[in-house]
């Protein structure tokens, strides 16, 4: 059988990312130009400032792609593209790319939904994962729990009712002074802090109990902040750090294991940033050994975006027969299974 080859393009957030992917799992080359420092000095992504950022690395980024794996257009099958969901002038040059290429070459274009993608940079390391199994995202935009039925197939059980999980990191990171991105920070600097210093609280959603809430505990650092600056008592930013992403992965891992033997399945994968951290692939590691659930986790560099990932969960779509148009457009606020 000839080889599948993937080119495929990420621009959702801050990274402008390309990449070739073989026969769905095999990596040939994963090109990410990361705008974080610029960010920075703002705290944060501003849309407009990524938007031009992409335009001016993306030719740039998928040409490296393409000579990384020793390619040309020629040897491409089709062009894998992230249209959602996503900031929209960050996304639009992405799918602008990948159209103007699949116009100019009559490469199919396959669009694939951002999420579609994390879950799948799992399928990169671990060559025996298939479907089903239940998976945890979470990003600086989602926290999910999904299981996953079959290629391309999900059903979202849980999700999180106010902030991601990546995003309470980052504004706790942001009050003690450590800068954006947050969850790289607070991991390394919790190292150094005592996780059971201060008990920050462990939020419930009555009405689903797969689903998430991290803003009450974000509320909570902030008030021990200022409870603490008001009554003059210095603060132990490492103890703080270190009890706030120990609330963060006890709801993380109780919500996950309850999930994986609920829904009768023995295999359970994490994707997205904030499945880089070290202390919750510990604590899953150890959770999933004690239940007898296979734990499956891309590296750090398939966590954070990219567009390996993209090209897998591309790869998968293209061989179901999925092909975009050029009318594919920008959607923001693109659901998961939906077209
Ligand atoms: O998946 P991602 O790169 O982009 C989105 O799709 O959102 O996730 C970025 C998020 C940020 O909120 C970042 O702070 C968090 O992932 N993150 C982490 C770690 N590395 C990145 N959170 C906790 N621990 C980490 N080591
Ligand atoms: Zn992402």
């Amino acid at each position: 059988m000839e080889d599948i080859l993937i080119l495929a393009i990420e621009s959702s957030c801050d990274e402008t990312a390309a990449s070739v992917v073989r026969n769905g799992r095999e990596v040939l080359s994963n090109v990410i130009s990361s705008q974080i420092e610029l960010h920075t000095i703002y705290g944060g992504v501003v849309p407009e400032i990524a938007s031009r950022k992409h335009i001016e690395k993306i030719n740039q980024v998928i040409e490296e792609a393409l000579k990384e794996a020793s390619v040309t257009l020629k040897d491409i099958t089709a062009i894998a593209v992230t249209y959602g969901p996503g900031l929209v002038g960050a996304l639009l040059v992405g799918v602008s790319a990948a159209k103007a290429i699949s116009f100019a070459t009559g490469i199919p274009l396959v669009g694939v939904h951002h999420i579609e993608g994390h879950i799948s940079a799992n399928y990169i390391e671990n060559k025996d994962l298939e479907p089903p199994f239940v998976c945890l995202v979470a990003s600086g935009g989602h926290s999910h729990l999904i299981v996953v039925k079959d290629y391309g197939e999900y059903e979202i059980i849980g999700r999180t009712r106010d902030d991601a999980a990546g995003e309470a990191f980052d504004k706790v990171a942001r009050a003690i002074g450590l800068g954006y991105p947050g969850g790289p920070k607070i991991d390394k600097l919790s190292k150094e802090g005592n996780p059971d210093a201060i008990p920050f609280p462990r939020a419930k959603v009555a009405e689903n109990e797969y689903d998430f809430s991290f803003s009450g505990l974000k509320s909570a650092v902030l008030n021990y902040l200022n409870g603490c600056q008001m009554k003059g008592e210095t603060i132990c930013e490492a103890d703080v750090a270190a009890s706030f992403q120990k609330a963060v992965i006890d709801v993380l891992v109780e919500h996950s294991i309850h999930a994986v033997k609920e829904c009768g399945y023995d295999k359970f994968a994490i994707a997205g940033g904030v499945a880089s951290n070290s202390s919750l692939r510990a604590a899953l590691e150890e959770a999933c050994a004690k239940e007898n659930i296979s734990f499956y986790h891309p590296s750090p560099i398939f966590c954070t975006d990219n567009a390996a990932m993209i090209g897998v969960a591309g790869y998968y779509e293209y061989i179901k027969g999925v092909r975009s148009g050029y009318d594919l457009n920008a959607v923001p606020n693109l659901k998961l299974g939906e077209r």
